[in-house]
């Protein structure tokens, strides 16, 4: 499979994360029912997969969205940028980031403090994915999806520059080429 220049290979089907998505749904039940949570999706790549895990929770909640960039190509540049949509609300609200991705911390690292001064009742995350061998800031996060190995991936939600966020599965960069 080919995104723009590179090549990819299948690693994480459609089906394989909607069953751990149904999962993360009734783990979070257990904490969440009766606390009516704000979801504060990360835009971009968390859509799909917060369009999914909503739908996998079967209780009252609400949904905002942020938008944070780190990610210029392939690198966290560490330089994070936040472009907000908080509403102004937060105080006292239980707080569930949902992302798509935690790779080195940074995005979440420099977007933690920011929330915090809002003065949420609490803070947690859930992330479809998570490469801990790649981190450079320690993220507490209670929900993960999967932890996958320090590798480029595509599809459901994350790109490459821009591109593949639109493939239902996950795909992860062909390093045999190199
Ligand atoms: P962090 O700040 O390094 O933890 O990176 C967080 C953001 O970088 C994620 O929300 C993604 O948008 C992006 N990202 C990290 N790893 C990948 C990847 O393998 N593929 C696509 N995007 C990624
Ligand atoms: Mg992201």
């Amino acid at each position: 499979m080919k995104v723009l220049d590179k090549s990819f290979n299948l690693f994480i089907t459609s089906a394989s994360i909607q069953e751990r998505i149904a999962e993360l749904g009734q783990q979070l039940a257990l904490e969440y029912t009766d606390k009516n949570p704000l979801m504060v999706v990360m835009l971009n790549g968390a859509f799909m997969f917060a369009a999914d895990l909503v739908r996998a929770c079967d209780f009252p909640c609400e949904i905002a969205f942020v938008k944070a960039q780190s990610y210029k190509g392939m690198e966290s540049t560490g330089n994070v940028e936040l472009q907000l949509g908080l509403p102004a609300s937060v105080s006292g609200r239980h707080v569930l980031i949902v992302e798509d991705i935690i790779d080195s911390g940074e995005t979440l690292h420099a977007f933690l403090p920011y929330l915090q001064s809002l003065r949420p009742a609490s803070v947690d995350i859930c992330a479809l994915l998570r490469k801990p061998t790649a981190a450079k800031r320690e993220i507490a996060a209670s929900y993960i999806g999967f932890d996958i190995p320090t590798l480029f991936v595509v599809g459901y939600g994350l790109d490459y520059d821009g591109h593949g966020r639109n493939l239902a599965d996950i795909y992860q960069l062909d390093d045999s080429v190199f």
